[in-house]
């Protein structure tokens, strides 16, 4: 949705959030078609021309038979098919501290908007993976991001109702979300900025999907999300950090966009193994629009 700020800061959140096993590597892919901001906010290099968007997108033109070695043996002995393809994902990711591996876009519009419609035409290579979260920016109907939420099993729609126009486009929008929840992907909001209306009132206008999580408005979780360290300087955050750190030193749910990227991503992690239609790849995608 447009002037829905958060959107990136959600799905990254909502990777380095997902319940972790040995067997899943979550990665994110930035498939905005209007250029990447992960690169800038984690001073990714860019000399690394194998890694990113646009590799990962020329890579998908001609999909190579891809080796099944290591751990990806393991993972096809376990019978999981997908594993050797999550693999393929990996190689175009970059670690960032903290330890999730990121397909950073190109700032350039012009590099990322050809980058994710050559994944659109082909999203092989990003539909076998474990748990691949996409970022697909604002996914206006008809074009290459949208196109993409067709090979998802779970969507998370980003909004702000409580601004009339935002709540207008998501209205014209129902049909489109109603068929995309037709097609057997699950869809959900996620409410962003201070929206007077009800869970219900908000549904309604948006094909009924159900609300799954409220953002909160949380400047300390929104710079950790983009690498920077800011200690805590309300009163309000400090006493909530002290209180978690003294039962967790680890713990990072103190801050609300944390916690709340957390709930999602084990909603969206219960989603990927029961009550979604099966799909071929077993991959779980989560576009947040
Ligand atoms: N929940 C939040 N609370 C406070 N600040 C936030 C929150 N979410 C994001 N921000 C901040 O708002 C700005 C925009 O966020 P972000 O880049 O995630 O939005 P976006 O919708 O992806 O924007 P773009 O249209 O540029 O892709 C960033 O500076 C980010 O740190
Ligand atoms: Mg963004």
């Amino acid at each position: 949705m447009s002037g829905a700020p958060g959107v990136t800061s959600l799905a990254t959140a909502v990777a380095a959030c997902w319940p972790s096993t040995p067997l899943t590597v979550p990665v994110l892919v930035e498939a905005d078609a209007s250029g990447g901001d992960i690169a800038a906010w984690r001073s990714l290099d860019s000399d690394e021309s194998h890694k990113g968007l646009v590799s990962l997108a020329v890579a998908s033109r001609t999909p190579a038979p891809v080796r099944v070695s290591g751990a990806g043996e393991a993972w096809a002995q376990a019978g999981l098919v997908g594993a050797p393809v999550t693999e393929a994902v990996l190689r175009y990711a970059v670690e960032v501290p903290g330890g999730l591996r990121v397909v950073p876009a190109p700032a350039d519009p012009l590099e990322a908007g050809r980058a994710v419609a050559m994944l659109a035409h082909n999203p092989a290579l990003l539909g076998s993976g474990r748990v691949t979260v996409l970022d697909v920016g604002r996914a206006v109907p008809g074009s290459a991001g949208a196109a993409l939420l067709r090979h998802a099993d779970v969507v998370i729609v980003l909004a702000d109702p409580g601004q009339v126009g935002h709540a207008a486009r998501l209205r014209a929008c129902a049909p489109v979300l109603a068929s995309l929840r037709d097609d057997g992907i699950r869809l959900g909001l996620a409410i962003t900025g201070s929206c007077p209306h009800s869970d219900g009132e908000v549904s309604q206008i948006a094909a009924n999907l159900p609300v799954w999580a409220r953002i909160p408005h949380d400047s300390v979780g929104a710079a950790l999300v983009r690498g920077e360290h800011r200690p805590p300087t309300r009163l309000r955050d400090r006493w909530a950090a002290w209180r978690s750190q003294r039962r967790d030193p680890d713990s990072l749910e103190w801050m609300p966009l944390i916690k709340a990227a957390k709930s999602l991503a084990e909603l969206c992690d219960d989603f990927s193994g029961i009550g979604v239609a099966v799909r071929e790849r077993g991959a779980v995608e989560v576009g947040v629009a």
